[in-house]
């Protein structure tokens, strides 16, 4: 049996609380699945790369906000930090069909089916989900999850979608979640970023600093299999992995500020 005095300040517990959380969650009636959980549960021997793990979660009720793209991303840089994975849990499976097209990924994705056997050896865990949640399925990753990353793009229909995300989880009594403006647009003359904070602030919602703007070479970076920095030829690549390292670290140290890892 895992014993959380062992290892100081690891949350075993809790870690095992979201397996079981999460192949619940996408796979209610997976017996087996709960057997691996229990398998763990009395496994002795947790790789883990530090003594704390964190879990971040892209979430929305609408599909084509750039959840994916964002998921891939934190991923992408948090494996340069630590031992991280993406569980795709989007019936889709778009980060697995992603990560494919290249023949070196530098983390691992997996589905939320393999995260019992794998999911005890990272540090990182990043969950992207398919649109529409039903209110319990956010109550769980709620539960399990350290942030929620709520990406939107700055337009008038996506914040309606929005507002209806932050109400379930208001009502849920959540304070995790961080909405991330996505593919807003480069041109000067845009107001769209803009209007689009003083409307959150008016409504009291959460809104990273840092923005994600709008550029090509992430559809080249889908095709690639690899995160936008690896673009080669396109001179917005740099400076599109610059918007992710500034929305990441910003995360970052409001996880850490917050003692929840
Ligand atoms: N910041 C961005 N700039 C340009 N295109 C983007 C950006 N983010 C995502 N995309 C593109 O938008 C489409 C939908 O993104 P995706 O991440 O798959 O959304 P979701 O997972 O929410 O459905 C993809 O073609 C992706 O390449
Ligand atoms: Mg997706």
């Amino acid at each position: 049996m895992v014993n959380s005095e062992t290892v100081a300040g690891c949350k075993e517990d809790q870690k095992q609380h979201f397996f079981e959380k999460v192949s619940n969650f996408y796979c209610p009636f997976n017996f087996f699945l709960q057997i691996a959980c229990k398998i763990l549960n009395t496994c002795t021997f947790f790789p883990m790369q530090g003594t704390e793990f964190m879990i971040i979660t892209i979430a929305s009720l609408k599909g084509g906000v750039g959840k994916t793209t964002t998921a891939f991303h934190v991923a992408a840089y948090l494996q340069s930090l630590a031992n991280t994975v993406l569980v795709d849990g989007d019936p889709n499976r778009s980060a697995i069909a992603w990560s494919k097209q290249t023949t070196s990924p530098s983390f691992k994705v997996i589905s939320e089916k393999q995260l019992p056997k794998y999911g005890s050896q990272f540090a990182h865990i990043v969950i992207d989900t398919q649109a529409r949640p039903s209110n319990e399925d956010f109550a769980d990753l709620v539960d399990t999850s350290d942030l929620l990353v709520l990406p939107s793009p700055p337009t008038f229909l996506d914040l309606q979608a929005l507002v209806e995300t932050t109400e379930v989880l208001t009502s849920i009594g959540c304070k995790k979640h961080k909405v991330l403006l996505t593919k807003v647009p480069t041109n000067t003359g845009s107001t769209d970023e803009r209007d689009a904070r003083e409307f959150l602030e008016e409504q009291s919602i959460p809104v990273f600093k840092g923005r994600i703007r709008f550029y090509k070479a992430y559809e080249k970076a889908a095709l690639n299999g690899t995160p936008v920095n690896l673009v080669k030829g396109d001179r917005n690549a740099a400076i599109a992995w610059a918007d992710y390292k500034t929305v990441i670290e910003e995360a970052l140290e409001e996880v850490y500020a917050s003692g929840k890892v």
